[in-house]
Order: C-alpha cells, then structure tokens, then sequence
C-alpha cells in the first residue's frame, strides 16, 4: 500500500485518480478547495488552496499527482504552484505525476509539438499553460525528482467521460492514434494508467501520453 496525495482529487482526473487508487487499497489524500460531492469512502479529504494545503500533506507521501488545472482563477499560475509541488515531492522523496495536455504531444517523432502549430482559439490558453508546465518539469525539475508528466488523448476530457475497458496503450512524446484514426481514452482508464505507472513504474523524468 502505498501513500497517495492526488491534488484536484475532485475533478475529473483526479476524481478518477482518486476511486483508482482508493480501490486498489491505497491510502489517498485529496486536495480541492470545495468539498467533494461524491466522496470515496476512505479516503481522507482536505479542503484548502493547494499553497496552504500542499505542505501539510506531501510529507509522507509515496506518489503525489497534480491534476489541477489552468481555469478560472487559477488561470495563469499553475507553473508557480506546479514548481512548489515539484520541489515539495522532491524534498519528500516521493514520485511526481503531472497531469497535462494532448497538445504538448508531437504527431511525429521530431515533429513540433501540437502546441507550436495551430490551436483552437478556445484550447488555446490552456495548452499554452500545460505546456509550459511541461517545459517546467523538462528544464526545471530538482535533480532528484522521479517525475512524470502525462498527456492523454485529444478527445479526453469531462465531456467524454466514455467507459472503463481496462485497455489502453501509453507512448512518450509522440501521439498515438487508434485504429480507427482517432484519439480517445475514458477517464476511468486514463486514470487506471496512472495507477499502473504508479504501482509499476515505467518511466522515469519522461513525458508519457495515454490512449487507446
Ligand atoms: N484532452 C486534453 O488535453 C485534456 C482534457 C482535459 C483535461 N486536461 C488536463 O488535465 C488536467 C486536469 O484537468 P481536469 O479537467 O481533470 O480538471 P478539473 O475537472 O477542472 O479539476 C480541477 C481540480 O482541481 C481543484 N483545484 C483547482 N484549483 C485549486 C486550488 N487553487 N487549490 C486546490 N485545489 C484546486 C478543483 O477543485 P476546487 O475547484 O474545489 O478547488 C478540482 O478538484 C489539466 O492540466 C488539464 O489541462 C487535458
């Protein structure tokens, strides 16, 4: 059993992050300003804004994973919350999976990121910000910092919660494409991956993209 503190444990990802890890029998903290309205029975929740709450909680954690996100009065200050987590789970020993976007992924090996091309107006700020919570991690990360930093599909997302199928596929910095042509993973199974790569590492100070 591990310890797990998963900071946005009531949003989408990390909502799902959340019943992942509580079901396979860890011990999870959620951190979220508003209190959950589904709470995972067992799991330990505290409310707060991640600057006042992160201190109390990663000491002693074995993983923590960052799935807040660049909206609303967060806007903007991400990469300045991500490094005082970064350097929190450093300090703490414990591994560091940060939660991005599909965009800073690349459709090719050595092709430009999604980022650096055309972006939907309404995407656009957040994958700007994702990405340079990436570049925070790649250029920035303390050196004893067993980071991950995780990019799901395109079509990922709250408005596509999809199924659990207990399949999935993970690549490093390159897109993956099913199939069909498309880019897709559930939330249940997004979070099953971060799961398993926390149960079972496999990358290390990587970028790691999840899809089916
Ligand atoms: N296809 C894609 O590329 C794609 C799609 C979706 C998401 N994403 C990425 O995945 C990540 C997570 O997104 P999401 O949609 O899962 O997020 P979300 O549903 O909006 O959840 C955000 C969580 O963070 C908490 N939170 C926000 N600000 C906080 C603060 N100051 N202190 C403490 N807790 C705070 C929220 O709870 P409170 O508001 O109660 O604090 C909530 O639990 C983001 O990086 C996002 O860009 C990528």
């Amino acid at each position: 059993m591990a310890t797990v503190v998963v900071f946005g444990g009531t949003g989408y990802t990390g909502g799902n992050v959340v019943r992942e890890a509580s079901a396979r029998g860890h011990r999870v903290v959620s951190v979220s300003r508003s209190e959950p309205k589904d709470p995972v029975e067992g799991v330990h929740y505290e409310t707060g804004p991640v600057e006042q709450v992160a201190g109390q909680v990663i000491p002693g954690a074995d993983a923590v994973v960052a799935a807040l996100s660049p909206r609303g009065d967060m806007s903007g200050r991400l990469v300045d919350v991500y490094r005082e987590l970064a350097q929190q789970s450093a300090a703490a020993g414990a591994r560091y999976i940060q939660v991005g976007g599909y965009s800073s992924l690349r459709p090719e090996p050595g092709a430009p990121r999604f980022v650096d091309g055309e972006i939907p107006e309404q995407f656009r700020d957040e994958a700007l910000e994702g990405e340079a919570t990436r570049v925070l991690l790649a250029e920035e990360a303390p050196e004893g910092l067993d980071w991950v930093f995780v990019s799901p599909a395109a079509g990922y997302g709250a408005w596509a919660a999809g199924e659990r199928t207990d399949r999935y596929r993970v690549g490093d910095d390159v897109a993956l494409v099913d199939e069909d042509g498309g880019s897709n993973i559930s939330g249940a199974d997004f979070a099953a991956a971060i799961v398993d790569e926390i149960d079972r590492p496999t990358r290390h100070r990587a970028h790691m993209s999840v899809a089916y």
